[in-house]
């Protein structure tokens, strides 16, 4: 018997060929219905009565998800490296965007985790192509590190989350080159290396500080500079970017973050995102409430950022339009 699999409807594009079988579920009588053949696409009216519809997900049989992955990685794939004209920006908002929101449309937490898989799927195809056309973190693979987080804890889940998160951001608010979304997906691969070595109890409590004793939190303060080190003793190759990134990845726009509590532009605009993503996937990893979409709680955050001036105001307002 097929296993079938659910995807985002709105990975699936009207007007164009699709490359696997697309089912519908009937939840009544728990049948899976054939609702596109391979070859075939779904014309654009048909497409938006869909949506409207709130049909959150399609599925397709578990042997066609890998020319599924290809697909929709393909989409976003083709406006890599072009000349970032206003249509092109335009373009990877709107795919980002549909890549996220049917993720974050759910309101139960079994089915968020399954789509968070297909992101990771779709956006390592994206990191592994741009970080070989960019030479940057050769040594690196980023489908090695998903099948080791895959085995390990929420704690070795995270980089490979934030690294798929950070490098949808940054596309969705119109940088496309293979040397800034390498740098990108790099720096949040590597970010966290220093906490590894705390104590389990810190590393438990790394996103609710306040939790920890002062001599912890100072403990805690200290990862992003751990991290640099740690990497440089192992002399894995870095650009300025990547290290900043991963210094400033807890910095606040209003001088509250750590480890220097540095403020205004004097913070990278990308360590700003590798911020977003990775408190993102604090959220998206914690518990949803329920029948509340995932999405409010991100906008909770987003809202919170904005009150506090975590995350400078015009950058906020994009990443903002990419996501709700
Ligand atoms: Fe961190
Ligand atoms: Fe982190």
């Amino acid at each position: 018997m097929d296993t079938f699999v659910p995807i985002q409807t709105l990975d699936v594009e009207a007007e164009k060929q699709i490359t696997f079988d697309l089912f519908v579920h009937l939840p009544l009588n728990q049948k899976y219905i054939l609702y596109r053949r391979k070859g075939g696409q779904i014309e654009q009216n048909r497409f938006e009565k869909i949506i409207e519809g709130s049909v959150n997900n399609f599925f397709i049989r578990q042997d066609d998800y890998k020319t599924f992955v290809k697909y929709v990685a393909g989409r976003l794939q083709g406006l890599i490296g072009t000349e970032c004209t206003e249509q092109t920006v335009r373009m990877m908002s709107s795919s980002t965007r549909a890549l996220l929101a049917s993720t974050l449309q759910q309101k139960d937490t079994a089915m968020v985790r399954v789509l968070m898989e297909n992101l990771k799927d779709i956006t390592g195809v994206i990191i592994e192509s741009v970080m070989e056309r960019s030479q940057i973190g050769s040594k690196i693979s980023f489908q090695k590190m998903v099948e080791l987080s895959n085995k390990g804890t929420d704690f070795h889940k995270h980089p490979v989350n934030v690294a798929s998160l950070a490098v949808l951001l940054t596309m969705g608010i119109g940088y496309n080159t293979d040397r800034i979304l390498s740098e990108v997906a790099m720096a949040a691969l590597l970010h966290d290396v220093g906490l590894a070595h705390m104590p389990t109890h810190i590393i438990a409590r790394s996103h609710s500080p306040l939790e920890l004793s002062i001599s912890d939190r100072r403990l805690l303060y200290e990862h992003p500079k751990h991290s640099l080190e740690l990497l440089k003793a192992r002399r894995v190759k870095m650009s300025p970017m990547i290290e900043t990134m991963i210094l400033q990845h807890h910095e606040y726009y209003n001088g509250g973050g750590y480890p220097k509590g540095l403020r205004g532009f004097q913070i990278n605009e990308f360590s700003q995102i590798l911020l977003v993503a990775d408190e993102m996937d604090q959220v998206i990893a914690g518990p949803i409430e329920t029948n509340r979409e995932l999405k409010y709680k991100i906008s909770a955050l987003f809202d919170q950022y904005n009150r506090e001036l975590t995350i400078e105001p015009t950058l906020l307002s994009r990443i903002r339009s990419v996501i709700l």
